[in-house]
């Protein structure tokens, strides 16, 4: 291969890989993860494939509503790899969220995937932030059969803006997609962020932290 060739070949070899970043490829025809194993992996230690059964790719209850009986009035019903074993190194996912009246599903983000939700049931308001320094809302009202999609790694919510029930089922481009929780995670740390420090953040009082912490 000439020099000029070989150069040419690196910078595809580049692009291809900047282009296609995801969760790795399957190198076999599945990976069932084998949460037990002791040796530690980018994701799980696939079980013996001769101990795999349909159980290990399966999951059961989806049509059931989640219990929105808590202060956000909305549930997750996850369905990940650590429902389905099955999907360990596929990377891919779904939910289910109830949302009761007025209920929300409070700012939070997928640090491992984009999402795209559709709405089975009622009418949601769903918005996500675009990053650092525009932080542009993007926001929309979605009826029963809309589609909308969050970016990976982008902070979004979802508000239920009916006097019914609503509810979403949406695909995650991960088996482990992880949630962080804006509040919970910058208000409900273990042990707490300094209260001072939160404070110069968000520009409010030490006494206005302690009590949003309280909450968390
Ligand atoms: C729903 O959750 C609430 C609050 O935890 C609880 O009191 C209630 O019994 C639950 N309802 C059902 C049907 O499980």
């Amino acid at each position: 291969m000439a020099a000029s060739d070989f150069v040419l070949f690196v910078l595809l070899v580049a692009t291809c890989s900047i282009a296609f970043a995801s969760d790795p490829s399957p190198l076999q025809d599945f990976c069932v993860a084998d949460p037990s194993s002791p040796a530690l992996v980018n994701g799980f230690v696939c079980k013996d494939s001769k101990m795999v059964e349909a159980s290990d790719f399966f999951f059961s209850g989806l049509h059931l509503p989640g219990n929105t009986s808590n202060p956000v009035g909305s549930k997750v019903t996850p369905v990940t790899v650590a429902q389905i074993p099955g999907l360990n190194t596929l990377g891919i996912s779904l939910a289910r969220v109830d949302f009761a009246p007025w209920g929300i599903n409070a700012p939070h983000t997928h640090p491992r995937a984009t999402e795209i939700l559709t709405v089975i049931e009622g009418s949601l308001e769903v918005g996500f932030v675009t990053s650092n320094p525009e932080n542009n809302l993007i926001r929309k009202v979605l009826q029963k059969g809309d589609v909308f999609v969050f970016p990976k790694g982008l902070v979004h919510f979802e508000r239920n803006v009916g006097y019914g029930n609503a509810v979403a089922i949406v695909g995650l481009s991960s088996q482990n997609p992880g949630v962080i929780t804006i509040g919970n995670a910058v208000f409900g740390s273990k042990p707490a962020i300094a209260d001072d420090l939160l404070a110069k953040s968000f520009q409010v009082d030490t006494k206005t932290v302690d009590w949003i912490q309280s909450k968390f």
